[in-house]
This record gives C-alpha cells, sequence and structure tokens, in this order.
C-alpha cells in the first residue's frame, strides 16, 4: 500500500496533536476535536499569541504543553508526540510578525516544523494536515488561485508557508509519512487574533461600529478577497486528516469573491447599526483580487464552506459586542 492511499478514519477515539492549539483557528479545532470524541488532544504552543483560555472550559482529554518549535529542545517535543496518531500543525509566526522578525518567522516556520515532522515520522505519526496560506501563491491579482499554479511567494511568510509544504513532500518520500496540505484563504470568526496592534478589518469596524464611529474603507473598496468562517475551515480540517486522500494540496476558501465595499455594507447590515463608512488613502492592497478556487476541495474531500458570509459576519460581531476580544499582550520569549 502507499501512503497515499493509507487510511488514517475517524478522529474519535483517537490521539491528537494540534499545534498552535491556543491560538484562533486552533481552539476552534481542539473545541470540535473533543465534540467529535477524540480520546486525547495534545496542544502544543508557545504560548506567544494564544492563550489556554481560547480553549473555554478544560477537558480532562486536551492537555497543553507550553513549547516554542524552533527554540524548545526537541527531545520535549519527541516525549509530547508519544502515542500522537494524527498531527495537526497550525503554529506558525504570521504574516504580520514577517516583516519585523523575519529571522524568527524562518526559524519557526521552517526549521521548528522541519523539526516536528521529523520526529512525528520517528514518533510513527500516521497523518498531518498542515495548515498553509494563501501568501504561498504571492500574487495579488488574477483568476482565482488553483493548486496546480507554480506558486511564487514574495514574502518570507509565504516562503516559509511554501517550504513547509514542501517539507512535506520530503518525509512523505523519504519516510512514508502521510499527509495534507491546506491553503487557508482568509478565516474569520470569534476569537480571531487581534493582538500586535493589527487587527482585521472585520473586528476593527466592528468595534468602530460598536463606538458610534463609521468604519474604514482603504481606498475605493473595490479589493477583493475570499473570507471563509472558523467552523468550516475547522471542519475541512478534520475532513482533511479523515480522508483516505492524502498527498494533496487544497485551497480552503468560501470560492466567493467579496469586496471590501461589500463586506462592510454586511457588516453594518448585521450590526443593526446605521453607519456610512469613510474612505481613507488606499493601502498595499488597492485593486488586488485574492480568491480560491476550490473545486478540488469539494471534488476530493467532499467538502465547501456552508456558512454565509452574513452568518459568519453576525456571529463574529456577537463576539466583538460580548467585549472579548481584547488584545492578548504578546509574551515575550
Ligand atoms: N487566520 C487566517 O486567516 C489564516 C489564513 C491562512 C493561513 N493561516 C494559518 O493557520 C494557522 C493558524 O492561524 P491562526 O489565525 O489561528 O493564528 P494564531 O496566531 O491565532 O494561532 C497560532 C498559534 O500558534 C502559536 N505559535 C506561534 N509560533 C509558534 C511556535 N514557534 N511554536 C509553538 N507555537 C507557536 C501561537 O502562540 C498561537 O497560539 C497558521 O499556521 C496560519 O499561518 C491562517
Amino acid at each position: 500500500m502507499t501512503a497515499a492511499t493509507k487510511m488514517f478514519g475517524s478522529v474519535r477515539h483517537r490521539t491528537l496533536m494540534v499545534t498552535g492549539g491556543c491560538g484562533f483557528i486552533g481552539s476552534h479545532l481542539v473545541r470540535a476535536l473533543v465534540a467529535r470524541g477524540a480520546r486525547r488532544i495534545v496542544v502544543l504552543d508557545s504560548l506567544r499569541y494564544g492563550n489556554p483560555a481560547n480553549l473555554g472550559q478544560t477537558s480532562a482529554s486536551v492537555e497543553v504543553i507550553r513549547h516554542q518549535l524552533g527554540k524548545d529542545p526537541p527531545a520535549d517535543l519527541a516525549r509530547a508526540l508519544a502515542g500522537v496518531e494524527g498531527l495537526f500543525h497550525l503554529a506558525a509566526e504570521k504574516h504580520n510578525q514577517s516583516v519585523d522578525s523575519p529571522i524568527e518567522v524562518l526559524r519557526s516556520n521552517v526549521e521548528g516544523t522541519h523539526t516536528l515532522f521529523d520526529l512525528a515520522a520517528a514518533a510513527g505519526v500516521k497523518k498531518v494536515v498542515f495548515s498553509s496560506s494563501l501568501y504561498a501563491y504571492g500574487r495579488l491579482l488574477g483568476s482565482p488561485f488553483s493548486e496546480d499554479e507554480v506558486p511564487r511567494p514574495t514574502t518570507v511568510y509565504g516562503i516559509s508557508k511554501l517550504c513547509g509544504e514542501h517539507l512535506l513532500g520530503h518525509f512523505a518520500k523519504t519516510r512514508g509519512l502521510p499527509y495534507n496540505v491546506l491553503r487557508y484563504l482568509f478565516v474569520y470568526g470569534p476569537r480571531q487574533f487581534a493582538g500586535m496592534g493589527y487587527k482585521s478589518v472585520i473586528v476593527k469596524n466592528g468595534e468602530r461600529l460598536l463606538a458610534g464611529d463609521p468604519p474604514v474603507i482603504f481606498g475605493d473598496g473595490k479589493q477583493t478577497l475570499d473570507y471563509v468562517y472558523v467552523d468550516d475551515v475547522v471542519d475541512a480540517t478534520i475532513r482533511a486528516l479523515e480522508s483516505d486522500i492524502s498527498n494533496e494540496t487544497f485551497n480552503i476558501g468560501s470560492g466567493q469573491p467579496t469586496s471590501i465595499e461589500q463586506l462592510i455594507s454586511t457588516l453594518i447590515a448585521v450590526s443593526k447599526r446605521s453607519a456610512t463608512a469613510v474612505h481613507e488613502p488606499p493601502d498595499w492592497t488597492a485593486g488586488s483580487f485574492r480568491v480560491g478556487n476550490v473545486d478540488k476541495a469539494r471534488r476530493l474531500l467532499g467538502w465547501s464552506a456552508a456558512t454565509s458570509l452574513a452568518e459568519g459576519l453576525a456571529r463574529t460581531f456577537e463576539w466583538t459586542a460580548s467585549g472579548r476580544a481584547q488584545p492578548l499582550q504578546t509574551q515575550k520569549l
């Protein structure tokens, strides 16, 4: 049997590791795995951006281990991997960090990822799902991203993500470690990261609406993105592990082009406030079009995003209004 046809099966009663499990997407994933009956979930996180509080009521099946990939001793990581059957790798230094600390991004996302996959193969992990990014593509314009185009990342973050993808190809070939790569588009929802002075357009403008201020649009608002709700992303991520399809790369997005103008008008509508957006000078996103072609995920994983933009924005606005969108203090490690 080749690696590409090895079955993983259901997450129920399994031992799983989620790196970055205290962060935005990771915390939703951990909660979903608990709900789906995973036996044991090892959450590995540096706690630099994430917070165990994101996991809500602690469940006896969830164990949080503080560990910084690319920095802390690999022997600790090897111990944490003992008995792990399925690995979800979400921990990463992200785009907003890559401008100021490119070396840290490479250490975490390339060196740390290499060590993790190497030790996972040694520990007998049966399958890895790696959370990559639209930034692996690199381009800002043109037709929807397609998994079979040649990626040309232009940011250190994008380069580090593509490198993680290729490392998996390497470990699949040399050590028979099955995997799937998910290139997430723009993920949004409750608990989305609100620290480091960077907040998404959704959280920032949600807060402005709550304060009675008009939402802000940079430039003409025609820049177009693919917004996908976090619950849908979690569903795709679990499917990518459970599926009998392996060693493939998938775009995970709504597949729907949404301009910032449309996004803001939908946000105003769900907030039930009356407001008119104000325009500020264009930023680097002016004229951009970044949308994923999601046919492959539909065809091979049987997945497509189920949450409408209005529904997802309403849930996210409700969370912002509940006052829980407090910036987390970045920990100096
Ligand atoms: N949010 C999005 O729109 C989006 C889009 C594309 C890809 N992604 C990818 O999805 C994954 C999760 O993103 P998120 O939005 O939940 O981010 P997040 O920052 O909320 O979560 C990342 C978590 O990883 C932890 N972490 C960072 N570096 C680490 C390291 N070296 N060792 C251990 N833990 C570390 C952080 O403390 C944090 O808890 C990331 O890999 C990101 O690149 C996210």
